[in-house]
């Protein structure tokens, strides 16, 4: 695959799942975007947000993606605030597809609910919180997103299946 995949979606939409396997059975490269950031500043995203804030969090994901450019062949799991920022889909346009992993706030709740990892959800692990946010980050998601998949069930290998095969025909068309 030439392109690059952009997975983008809500905290618990099964991106870093999804990009696993994408690497593991579909040999693309994986960039993990928090877990880039983390060993790039040393600290924990619990950590960057808690000591510089959430705009320097931001930032650091903006410079991110725009170093990304040459990069392909590449799945690129995004942190769930990503496409918040019409500069961060513009960059992710550049150089590949964009897919929406779309999941129920009440899948999110039951992927996150044991994790500590996630600032935002920190005091608000609960459905109606999830869904709130959820409702407000959606049109942003689908105003991105190339690629719709829904991502509720477990079976990750179909999910893949389904990106790389609306990837290709997308790739036709286009
Ligand atoms: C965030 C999602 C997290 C991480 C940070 C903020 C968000 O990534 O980037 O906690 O704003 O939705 P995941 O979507 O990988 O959990």
């Amino acid at each position: 695959m030439s392109q690059n995949i952009f997975l983008i979606g809500f905290m618990g939409a099964g991106k870093s799942t999804v990009a696993r396997e994408l690497r593991d059975h579909y040999g693309m490269r994986l960039i993990e975007m928090d877990e880039q950031i983390e060993a790039q500043e040393g600290r924990s995203i619990s950590q960057i947000f808690a000591e510089s804030g959430e705009a320097y969090f931001r930032a650091l994901e903006t410079r991110l993606l725009l170093s990304l450019e040459q990069e392909s062949n590449t799945v690129v799991s995004c942190g769930g605030g990503v496409p918040m920022r019409g500069e961060n889909v513009a960059a992710m346009r550049l150089s590949g597809k964009i897919i929406y992993l779309c999941a129920s706030a009440e899948t999110i709740y039951e992927r996150v609910k044991d994790f500590h990892t996630r600032p935002l959800l920190e005091g608000n692990m609960n459905v109606e919180y999830i869904r709130s946010l959820l409702a407000q980050r959606t049109p942003k998601y689908q105003s991105a997103a190339d690629i719709t998949v829904a991502a509720d069930g477990n079976d990750v290998r179909a999910v893949c299946e389904e990106i790389l095969q609306k990837v290709r025909t997308a790739a036709k068309i286009g």
